[in-house]
């Protein structure tokens, strides 16, 4: 565990143990239908270990545009030619461009019901881990608590070369950047985004709280296509270690299959639902 990349296509629906359609509305559902989100509320309970992770989907409401999907970012733009060192080596320019678009872009959104109903778990609940796959930062403006982050950061920087002088990442939150390539403050050199690019590998501390965090009563999967590694294979690996395994998504992905149980809905309705089942105890 450690490098990020993409898995190959699986069977998706093969297995798929509970399958609840909530994209017509929960108000319009029938109580059976509904069941899977009562059945999940009595499972976070005060004191249960809960481990939430997320990907995209939680922000799409916010208007952070997602990578796959029929509008994702991978359909206009190829991930070997942004996504990667080699990429970034041969075209450092190209790579700042792309990066400063979509600070620009995620400068322009905020938090929305989803992440503002996993800041206050976050509070409520005394073992609560968040685990992003997103680099846009909204779970920490929604004021979630210790969030980890698995490809770091699109608000943080590093020295290209690594150089002496310099941290090993740095908060850089310039919107538009100054300048494209923006240097290094330390050495003159170029700079990077401080986010993890494909074939790179994982912060280990990270990925070791990541793991250990597996470890828990309920674990939630949220707007993510679990098809990038290794942040897929916690789902698996909370299920392996007896975790009730929970996805919610707009459509199946290769978890729907082994996890206990798949809601089909928006991340922020659906969350929102089950918030409320929360509140009325
Ligand atoms: N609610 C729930 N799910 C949603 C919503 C929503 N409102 N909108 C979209 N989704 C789902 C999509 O159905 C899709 O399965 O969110 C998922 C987003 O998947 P990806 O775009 O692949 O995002 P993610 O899984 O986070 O990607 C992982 O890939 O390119 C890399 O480093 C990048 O961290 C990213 C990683």
């Amino acid at each position: 565990m450690g490098t990020m990349m993409i898995a190959r296509t699986r069977d998706l629906l093969a297995n798929s143990l509970v399958y609840a359609t909530l994209d017509a509305g929960l108000s319009t559902l029938s109580s059976g239908e509904s069941l899977p989100l009562d059945v999940i509320a009595s499972r976070l309970r005060r004191h249960a270990r809960i481990t939430v992770l997320t990907g995209a989907g939680i922000s799409a409401a916010s208007g952070v545009p997602t990578f796959r999907g029929a509008e994702g970012l991978w359909k206009q733009f190829r991930a070997e030619e942004l996504a990667t060192p080699e990429a970034f080596a041969r075209d450092p320019r190209l790579v700042w461009e792309w990066y400063d678009w979509r600070r620009r872009r995620i400068a322009a959104c905020r938090p929305n019901g989803g992440h503002d109903v996993l800041a206050v778990w976050s509070r409520r609940f005394p073992s609560f881990t968040l685990i992003t796959q997103n680099v846009d930062g909204l779970h920490e403006r929604a004021g979630t608590r210790g969030v980890l982050r698995m490809h770091g950061s699109i608000w943080e920087v590093a020295c290209w070369s690594g150089c002496a002088g310099s941290p090993a990442r740095w908060t850089d939150e310039a919107v538009p950047l100054s300048e494209i390539p923006p240097h290094c403050i330390y050495c003159g050199g170029l700079i990077r985004p401080g986010v993890v690019w494909f074939g790179e590998a994982l912060d280990p501390e990270i990925v070791a709280k990541c793991l250990e965090a597996t470890r828990c009563d309920v674990f939630l999967t949220i707007g993510t296509s679990a098809v990038v590694y290794p942040a897929a294979s916690l789902i698996e690996e909370a299920r392996r270690r007896g975790a009730y395994t929970v996805e919610i998504n707009l459509e199946p992905t290769p978890a729907s299959a082994f996890v206990d149980v798949a809601v089909q809905g928006s991340a922020e309705q659906v969350l929102a639902d089950i918030d409320r089942r929360l509140e009325q105890g």
